[in-house]
């Protein structure tokens, strides 16, 4: 969580250039953000609360300095207020610090601080060590090294010091950090999404590592000091991809983007055959098959470990990454672990890769940000190929990852079963649907919806996942209170919320479980609930008799039905949130990159 930037540049526009790319960061928290720009041998710290256009007003636009530090910030230690706000500045206002990470020793370090007299103002891990900074005696560099020695936690700093002037350090730990350099600047940001625009190439600062930037040179260490090498990454389409074009929202040209993923994902996938290594002999001695991920992307894990389980008879499960980690989960070196993350960076997921790694368990992972943390630490990547996300709420990713996982779970079949499937063809087969069909009625049913005083989703099966994701995705913009549970459930307690206010979602995508779903729908109308059938089904009149309304989205192979039904919700949930006047985009108190655990 929480968005860095440093720069070193010209003399003009400093702050423009740093607010600009401190912008393209928003989407990893936007409570409040803050500028420091060093001039004539001074900080200037200035400071806003809430989005980043905030930062320009009163701003002191007659600075001129090459060299500056940003950031933006989600609130983890401490209330969102100036005080909290990044950069930090140490009490002898000779270090000027911002942070994305946890210390998780900070108040033992700050008792520490105030045993030797050193005030810390504010409630943030970051402020305890500008001020330790401080205590370090020698040069810069072996400050910050005997500094972050005794940080327990995760860490990505950018720092600046009065006595080295156009210099960022920087340093890293369990949080991304990157830094480019073209002839006339130097930029260090948490996401590559920001050298698309002016650089060629960047550096990710490996894990544990710290780093010199200055104009001429960048020099990268480990913890011990000792120089290191670092490969540069070509800046590539996924990083220039990064605006908003015609649309309003992001959330909109996402969810418009999911046929063009499906392209790039059977381009991508016909050339290349990512799932070579995953060959028998990969797979022989696997007796079991966990696949993780948080949010939106254990929801594509829970459809993933049916499509692989259905088709391989494989026992396969899917787990939460927060939950999985502290369960003290079986895993060894027969152990298939895959990992599924939109960013590369949760850093609950990545969390359970170092387990599954420490366990000697064989890795996959379906990583859509190319170079990012889980990919690096991955044997195996399954590339998601659907371009920058921007909007906080993940639409056309979750598509990609039940497109990759259906394309996996096809291969493990060909591979267990010695059967030859075409799996391109199986997905050219999808890409003659129609994501998008009746999408005219959404705007009725949003407004139902607006009118419900209760929304629930409900299915069986792969139904109930889709039901998952629906709510999770309408409750995360528009702030609606709304509850998935499997149909079969539902008499099982939550029955007895259901009233004539209620609207219910029935999604029935499986002939075999439809009367089941009918059933379900007739308990409901009987307490007074209004019924919406989402369904590719034939269902004849008599069997509707309990529903409201149907809406047919388009008609396929039930095995390709899960990954069609989930369109008509992204955008019943970027509707309701428009109609409410939200932004679909920056939903409150999100991220998009949940770098803290
Ligand atoms: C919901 C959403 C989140 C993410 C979750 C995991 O719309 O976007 O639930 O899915 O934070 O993020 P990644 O996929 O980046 O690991």
């Amino acid at each position: 969580m929480c968005g860095i930037i440093g720069y070193i540049g010209k003399n003009e526009n400093t702050e423009e250039t740093i607010i600009n790319n401190l912008k393209k960061l928003e989407y990893r928290g936007y409570d409040s953000s803050g500028i420091c720009l060093f001039d004539n041998d001074e900080f200037y710290v200035h400071k806003s609360l809430g989005e980043i256009k905030n930062l320009y007003k009163n701003l002191n636009t007659k600075i001129k300095s090459n060299c500056g530090i940003a950031h933006t910030r989600w609130a983890t230690h401490g209330k969102v207020s100036i005080l909290n706000t990044h950069p930090h500045l140490s009490f002898d206002k000779i270090w000027c610090v911002v942070h994305n990470g946890i210390i998780e020793n900070y108040l033992d370090l700050k008792k520490e601080l105030l045993e030797k007299n050193i005030k810390v103002c504010g409630e943030t891990d970051t402020e305890v060590v500008a001020n330790l900074l401080c205590l370090h005696k020698g040069s810069v560099l072996e400050a910050i090294e005997k500094t972050i020695k005794i940080l327990k936690g995760s860490f990505a700093f950018c720092i600046m010091n009065k006595n080295e002037k156009n210099t960022l350090f920087l340093a890293r730990k369990n949080s991304p950090l990157y830094v480019a350099k073209s002839a006339k600047e130097v930029l260090a940001s948490s996401d590559p999404v920001c050298f698309g625009e002016k650089f060629e190439d960047y550096y990710a600062l490996p894990e544990n590592s710290i780093c010199v930037a200055k104009k001429d040179e960048i020099v990268f260490y480990d913890f011990n000091l000792k120089e290191i090498k670092v490969k540069k990454t070509k800046v590539t389409v996924f990083e220039k991809n990064a605006s908003k074009g015609n649309y309003n929202y992001f959330a909109e040209k996402e969810i418009d983007e999911i046929p063009h993923v499906l392209n790039n994902i059977i381009t991508s996938y016909s050339s290349t055959n990512y799932f070579e290594k995953i060959d028998h002999e990969y797979l022989k001695d696997i007796n079991s098959i966990k696949l993780i991920g948080c949010g939106t992307a254990y929801h594509a894990c829970l459809m993933g470990a049916k499509f692989i389980q259905e088709k391989t008879s494989m026992e396969c499960s899917a787990h939460i990454a927060s939950e999985f980690s502290y369960s003290n989960p079986k895993i060894n070196k027969n152990t298939l672990c895959i990992f599924c993350s939109q960013s590369g960076e949760t850093a609950d997921t990545l969390l359970c890769l170092k387990l599954a790694k420490q366990n000697k368990a064989k890795i996959i992972s379906l990583v859509n940000v190319p170079h990012s943390s889980i990919a690096r630490g991955s044997n195996i990547v399954l590339p998601l190929c659907a371009g920058m996300e921007i909007a906080v709420i993940s639409t056309k990713a979750y598509n990609a990852m039940l497109f990759v996982f259906y394309m996996l779970s096809l291969h493990m079949y060909n591979t267990k079963k010695f059967k030859n499937i075409d799996i391109i063809k199986k997905l050219k087969k999808l890409n003659k649907t129609n994501f998008f069909y009746n999408l005219n009625y959404i705007d009725d049913i949003s407004n139902v919806v607006l009118k419900s005083e209760k929304v629930f989703f409900i299915g069986r099966g792969e139904d109930y996942v889709s039901a998952l994701e629906a709510g999770l995705k309408l409750k995360e913009i528009t702030y609606i209170n709304c509850v998935s549970l499997p149909s079969g459930e539902l008499k099982h307690g939550t029955l007895s919320l259901v009233d004539s206010k209620s609207l219910v979602f029935v999604i029935a995508t499986k002939k075999e479980l439809l009367s089941k779903n009918l059933a379900s729908a007739s308990e409901i109308k009987s307490r007074g609930g209004n019924i919406i059938l989402v369904t590719n089904l034939n269902v004849d009149e008599e069997n509707l008799q309990d529903v409201d309304f149907v809406y047919h989205f388009y008609k396929s192979p039930e095995e390709l039905s899960s990954m069609l039904c989930i369109v008509p919700f992204q955008m019943l949930a970027v509707k309701t949130c428009l109609k409410l006047g939200y932004s679909p985009d920056k939903p409150r108190n999100l991220a998009k990159s949940v770098t803290v655990e």
